[in-house]
């Protein structure tokens, strides 16, 4: 069985997985209401918590799957890009527990461990694809023809999708995180009530900041009770702009590639409208797009394990 653990925002997660992708469990305590408070993730009460967490959901994943540390051959843990606190926690923690039973460790990478999530069973894409990894960090286009190879084909300038819609909430005055909330009121809202902008940046990258400026201007002038007449409207105005941004840019990628099979991963591959506006999509299944440990379980499978007791050393890192 493959250990997985995952700390590098703020969700507390570990997963048991077979050696052939089977899910056995995958806990994920979520802080969202601890940092709701704040508007959004405080890093240093991120990594405090983290740290309460880490121990009890490690323990409820085995128990979920029925097995032991006995079971485990080794453990997969995010080593970044993330807050450095709280990825700090979380490869602490996997290498005490690979010491302390002379056990490999497989350092992950977040991004690489999101695409993973398309490797676990049933799912069990094969690559070549072509991915759009849209998460509340990263939105990025990759080429994916290998397990562990991909190509960067087209990023953010600016903010990430996930970050858009978390920051339209804000304006919104809808809670937080706010991609969620956003995708359950633009259900009663209309689309095109507003012409909200696709930005246009060369070659295959994405831009976010211009759009969020857009609904900063079409709400700022609302007095209170006209804000909450058309945030239903504004939010389904707001979500089709991040979408055709986010459903263009795959066209075009396949254009340019000739990819025959896409995929989307992420916290917003969890949207409703981007699910519908991708028909023949690999999608990432629900509980695998919003952050978990199975994705990082998943990709430890392929990556390459570090023996004892050379991790010790490792580090994490922010940013790649
Ligand atoms: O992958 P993820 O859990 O964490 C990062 O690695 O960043 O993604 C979290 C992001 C947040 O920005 C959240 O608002 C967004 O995913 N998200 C959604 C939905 N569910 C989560 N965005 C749009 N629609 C959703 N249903
Ligand atoms: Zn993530």
């Amino acid at each position: 069985m493959i250990l997985g653990i995952e700390t590098s925002c703020d969700e507390t997660a570990a997963a048991v997985i077979t050696p052939d992708g089977h899910i056995l469990a995958s806990v994920v305590a979520s802080q969202d209401a601890l940092h709701a408070q704040y508007g959004g993730v405080v890093p240093e009460v991120a990594s405090r918590r983290h740290l309460e967490l880490v121990t009890p959901v490690i323990r409820e994943a085995l128990g979920d799957a029925g097995v032991t540390l006995d079971d485990v051959s080794k453990i997969a843990v995010t080593q970044g890009p993330g807050l450095i606190g709280a990825l700090l926690v979380g490869l602490a923690a996997a290498k005490a527990i690979a010491w302390s039973r002379r056990l490999p460790l497989v350092p992950v990478d977040h991004l690489e461990g999101h695409v993973a999530s398309l490797y676990l069973l049933p799912t069990a894409l094969e690559p070549p694809f072509l991915c759009l990894l849209a998460s509340g960090g990263h939105t990025l286009l990759l080429d994916v023809h290998g397990h562990t190879e991909q190509r960067v084909l087209g990023t953010t300038l600016d903010d990430a999708a996930g970050e858009a819609f978390d920051k339209g909430a804000r304006l919104l005055g809808l809670g937080y995180p706010g991609g969620r909330e956003i995708d359950r009121l633009a259900r009663e809202g209309d689309p095109a009530a507003y012409d909200f902008p696709v930005a246009r940046v060369p070659g295959l990258d994405f831009s976010f900041s211009g759009l969020k400026t857009a609904l900063l201007y079409a709400t700022r002038d609302l007095a209170p009770e006209e804000l909450a007449a058309r945030r239903a409207d504004l939010a389904a105005s707001y979500q089709r702009a991040i979408v055709r941004a986010l459903v263009g840019r795959v066209q075009e990628a396949v254009r340019q590639t000739g990819a025959a099979t896409i995929a989307v991963v992420g916290g917003v591959a969890a949207n409703s409208e981007l699910r519908d506006s991708l028909p023949g999509a690999a999608l990432a299944p629900l509980p695998l797009c919003t952050d978990n440990a199975a994705m990082i379980a998943s990709a430890g499978r392929f990556a390459a394990p570090v023996p004892y007791p050379g991790y010790l050393g490792l580090d994490a890192y922010a940013s790649r």
